[in-house]
């Protein structure tokens, strides 16, 4: 039998697992606690509209057959909805596989791609995959983007500038005035790639979508949102990417699997977009959440990046592994951050009032052990 080593291609082996963290039942059951606050991956504890549950519960009639491979009302939906070409859109099995199905479609070996940093481990896990090579421009004390490095960087040709805004881990956003400045320094050659997971709950700040930005941008781009976040889907798996022109979302259609949203997750998030009030709502109330629970922590003294995400970035001075293994021993679920130079740092979603109060007393109590 071959070794493995020889039957891998080489660059998988530079990529280290995903972390999913462990679920609410695996702590219940490993810990023996039941009240859980699960503030790990960013997800909406107020779920989708109640709407959506219900026409869930009266979809299984169809379910033999294939699901409808151009998700074709939800994708007018959308187009209306974002005022853009329906032929502009491709679905994804969560916005996660668009990063793949975008890289595995556009890069080399040897192909530069920049990237924020700290940053969404995909952004450069499916580059490094791809044989990609990844320059990180990293943030600044404050947890800021540096954008006069990033305009001098992407002056300069790749094949991707890829990164999210607002950025996960840290929250921290480019407001209008630098996204248009960054559009026009970039190089025409470059494909952009801006991941906008978050945009719900940045809306309501000093931001605006690259959508509103377009014609700034010289070369081509793909404009990536999902139902995961504010919208509370994330166990369906469905996101979108708006593209540049049609012949890009066709070029791209190729790397994607045919059926790769299902019928359920096309129904939900319809649905969700019908209500939309219900996921606004949610969004105000995580707003205020995220604004206490920064107030707070500052307040004792951690240093928190300013956020436009449902989620905060927070240096407990200390390896956050340990730290977040002790939380978890309370019932507290937070993401402990592994990247180089932030490995002191956790990533805190913002969860129901009940579960953020619940981080609260457990982190005194960790603090006071
Ligand atoms: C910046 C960013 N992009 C993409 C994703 C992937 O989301 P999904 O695949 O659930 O749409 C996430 C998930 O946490 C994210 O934080």
């Amino acid at each position: 039998m071959a070794p493995l080593e020889k039957i891998l291609r080489p660059e998988l082996m530079e990529i280290p697992p995903y972390n999913t963290g462990l679920g609410l039942n695996e702590v219940r059951s490993r810990y023996g606690i039941t009240a859980v606050a699960k503030l790990s991956s960013n997800e909406n504890p107020s779920g989708p509209a109640p709407q959506v549950l219900e026409c869930l519960s009266q979809a299984n009639s169809e379910l033999y057959l294939y699901p409808n491979s151009e998700a074709l009302p939800l994708r007018k939906a959308i187009a209306q909805r974002l005022d853009v070409p329906e032929k502009q859109i491709i679905f994804g099995n969560g916005s996660e596989e668009l990063i793949s199905i975008i890289c595995r479609s556009t890069i080399n070996s040897g192909d530069r791609v920049i990237t924020l940093f700290p940053s969404f481990p995909l952004h450069e896990d499916y580059t490094k995959l791809m044989g990609g090579s990844v320059e990180r421009l990293v943030i600044n004390d404050n947890l800021q983007i540096d954008l006069a490095k990033l305009v001098e960087r992407a002056a300069q040709p790749a094949k991707l500038l890829i990164f999210s805004n607002p950025m996960n881990p840290s929250g921290s956003w480019l407001n209008p005035e630098q996204l248009r400045k960054l559009f026009e320094a970039m190089h025409p050659e470059t494909l952009l790639v801006l991941d906008e997971a978050y945009h719900e709950y940045a809306v309501h700040g000093d931001y605006t979508s690259g959508l509103e930005l377009t014609e700034r941008i010289k070369g081509h781009w793909i404009l990536l949102r999902t139902f995961s976040k504010s919208w509370g889907l994330a166990g369906l798996r469905i996101g979108f990417g708006v593209c540049s022109s049609t012949e890009l979302r066709q070029a791209l259609d190729r790397t994607r699997t045919p059926f790769n949203i299902n019928s359920l997750a096309q129904i939900a998030a319809k649905v969700a977009l019908d209500h939309e009030d219900y996921m606004l709502h949610s969004v105000q109330q995580t707003i205020l959440q995220r604004e206490h629970l920064a107030k707070e922590l500052r307040s004792r003294g951690y240093q928190v990046g300013e956020s436009l995400g449902n989620f905060l970035f927070i240096n407990a001075n200390r390896s956050s592994a340990k730290f977040a293994e002790e939380l978890l021993k309370l019932g507290t679920i937070v993401k402990p951050w592994p990247q180089p130079g932030y490995d002191t740092f956790l990533r805190v979603s913002i969860g129901t009032p009940a579960e953020n109060e619940k981080f609260l007393v457990d982190l005194a109590q960790v603090e006071a052990s």
